[in-house]
């Protein structure tokens, strides 16, 4: 079953052509350098990008795959969470096409589906599981107990761990996304004296809050940059260390309580900050000592793709899920 995936819901026109699971193609055209000055997504250059790019991206998946689009099954759609304006360029374009093909069009939960960038290319689903995705946009811990049945255990109560990677990589002129550059800074020195306050929200929670960790960086860049040169820059290295190990920390130690809450045996793991290297490591050991599996995306995967929707639609179809022609963008899409 040959099934389009289509992304559109932040900053990454993606297109994927997915074959049962099996990842043929995976074209993606990003808008990110144009939102680089503003140290964050501007919504409206990033809908008018995807205006602009998306025919060009589904040519490109179609070659790619060595696929005709005559031969497409079935359109899957990020259906939201996301950008409105954005969300509504990729299910128009997915509309028209679905309508011209006569296929069945399905539009998906983005938060899930990055769950299921674990599940391509011959490795089987297996539930229950539990989730942490961990994106720009979402920290969420998830308990899935089928390809249709999903509960939120906890999620954050203001920034997300991406959106903090992000803000601290602003507040220190780092450059955007915030993510990558924190990891390669943080790699530069071992391990940091200085360290920033873990917000756990009580000892049985299963929420996160990482405004205040933040708000930590702000005021110790505030109060120490004026020293310049050398121990500065050393310091940038020492403050991305100690940020990332707290978000780090955080991530790790709820995650696992959510696998021990559920009696879960297995931990799925998806999103862009699911990329950082310091996190994959710690949740490999945390996740051995429990003797919780632990699933991770594979890197190219973790941030925005269109492969890990159209896996999630291919998923959905087979269970009889099936979306009307007047489905529309939901911006703030539950699970
Ligand atoms: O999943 P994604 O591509 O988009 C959303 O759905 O939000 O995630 C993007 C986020 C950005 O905040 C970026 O800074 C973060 O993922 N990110 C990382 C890394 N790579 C991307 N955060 C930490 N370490 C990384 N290596
Ligand atoms: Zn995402």
């Amino acid at each position: 079953m040959l099934t389009l995936g289509i992304e559109t819901s932040c900053d990454e026109t993606a297109i994927s052509v997915v074959d049962e699971g099996e990842v043929l193609s995976g074209a993606i055209a990003s808008s990110v350098k144009f939102h680089k000055a503003f140290g964050g997504i501007i919504p409206e250059i990033a809908s008018r990008s995807h205006v602009e790019s998306i025919s060009y991206v589904l040519k490109e998946a179609l070659d790619e795959g060595g696929v005709a689009l005559k031969d497409i099954e079935l359109i899957s759609v990020t259906q939201g969470p996301g950008l409105p304006g954005s969300l509504l360029v990729g299910i128009a374009f997915a509309k028209a096409l679905a309508l011209s093909l006569s296929v069945p069009l399905i539009g998906v939960n983005h938060v899930i589906a990055h769950l299921y960038a674990n599940f391509m290319n011959g490795t089987k689903v297996r539930f229950p599981f539990v989730g942490l995705v961990v994106s720009g946009g979402h920290t969420s811990l998830i308990y899935a107990e089928a390809v249709d049945h999903y509960t939120i255990l906890g999620q954050t109560h203001d920034d997300a761990a991406g959106e903090a990677f992000d803000k601290v990589a602003k507040i220190m002129n780092l450059g955007y996304p915030g993510g990558p550059i924190i990891e390669e800074r943080a790699a530069k020195v071992k391990s940091a004296e200085m360290r920033f306050p873990r917000s756990y929200l009580g000892p049985n929670s299963l929420d996160f809050s990482f405004s205040g960790i933040k708000t930590s960086v702000l005021y110790y860049v505030r109060d120490h940059k004026k020293r310049g040169g050398v121990q500065w820059q050393n310091q940038i290295n020492e403050i991305c260390h100690a940020f990332q190990s707290a978000v780090c920390e955080v991530l790790i130690n709820k995650a696992i309580a959510a696998c021990n809450r559920k009696g879960a045996d297995s931990l799925m793991v998806g999103g862009g900050v699911s990329a950082n290297g310091a996190l994959r490591k710690g949740l490999a050991e945390s996740t051995e000592a429990e003797g919780i599996s632990l699933w991770l995306s594979p890197k190219e995967m973790c941030t925005d793709n269109a492969s890990m929707i159209a896996g999630f639609g291919e998923a959905l179809y087979k269970k009889g899920v099936r979306s009307a022609f007047d489905i529309t963008a939901i911006p703030d899409m539950g699970i």
